[in-house]
């Protein structure tokens, strides 16, 4: 199921021009919320960093929360799922060709419903495979734009090294991956980036921050070093699709036992508890 600037239709019969700046220069923002029990699962927070990257670059909020609101929910009914996930996209509109843009431009809203892939019951018993990469990003990446291509290429480099994820590398730190955030864990202790803008903020992020401070589990908000990632006990990556997922392969070599960690598993049992 699908809407697009104020219609309910199905995804098939949504069309957009060509001469949107969404499709010709990425000039738009998006969300990915997850929905758990037919409930969005930390819808204020999404809805405020779409509020925040649509300020960023200048595009005024289509609508209030209450409104994106009302939308998220008639779609998750038309989906006739319970759990699923919501794509959200606000393009800055339709325009003549050119790189600044006009003042008056209706932007174009789009979301749609996706049902929820089932996580693969491997990627707990043995964990995700990462590789490490150069990040070649913009220096805002802490605006959810749709111009993606760094991050395309870098998951694809992964994918084509038979990893799930691509890990990035600036300056000899560890931000996150091409699209997750990332913990390290050393003696129980985590290390995560800060969020500057150098990283998106992730909403699974925050969520798994809060759990550490709620369980006094030591974390620090410090890009881990390249070699801080190579000596850990325990790597996580996490997202509102992949949730908080061990990974036990950087670069083709095992991460500590080799094995999803204990910490992980006691960090990921909380995070299932706040779904219900
Ligand atoms: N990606 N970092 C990047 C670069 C991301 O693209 C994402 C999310 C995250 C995690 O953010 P969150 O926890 O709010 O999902 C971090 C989404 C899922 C995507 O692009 O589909």
């Amino acid at each position: 199921m699908a809407y697009l600037n104020g219609e309910y239709l199905p995804l098939e019969e949504c069309k957009v021009s060509v001469l949107d700046r969404g499709f010709i220069f990425g000039d738009a923002i998006y969300e990915l919320i997850p929905v758990y029990h037919a409930k969005p699962f930390y819808l204020q927070a999404h809805l405020a960093r779409l509020a925040r990257s649509l300020d960023q670059i200048k595009i005024s909020n289509p609508h209030t929360d209450d409104v994106w609101e009302e939308i998220i929910s008639s779609l998750i009914k038309q989906s006739g799922l319970t759990q699923l996930s919501v794509y959200l996209q606000v393009t800055r509109g339709v325009a003549k060709r050119d790189h600044a843009f006009p003042v008056n431009i209706t932007p174009t809203v789009f979301a749609m419903t996706n049902a929820w892939p089932m996580a693969n019951p491997d990627m707990y018993e043995k964990g995700l495979t990462v590789v490490t990469a150069q990040d070649m990003r913009w220096e805002r990446c802490d605006i959810k734009a749709t111009s993606l291509l760094a991050n395309v290429m870098k998951k694809q480099q992964a994918v084509e090294n038979n990893a799930d994820e691509a890990i990035l590398i600036r300056d000899g730190v560890v931000l996150e991956g091409a699209a997750t955030n990332v913990f390290v864990v050393k003696e129980g202790h985590v290390m995560t980036a800060p969020k500057n803008n150098l990283i998106l903020p992730g909403i699974t992020r925050d969520a798994v921050v809060e759990i550490l401070n709620e369980n006094n589990i030591p974390l620090l908000e410090q890009a881990p070093s390249v070699q801080q990632l190579e000596q850990a006990d325990e790597v996580w990556i996490t997202s509102s699709t992949k949730e908080c997922a061990p990974v036990t392969t950087v670069d083709a070599k095992p991460v500590g036992s080799g094995k999803p960690g204990e910490l992980w598993q006691k960090v990921y049992h909380l995070y299932q508890e706040q779904k219900s």
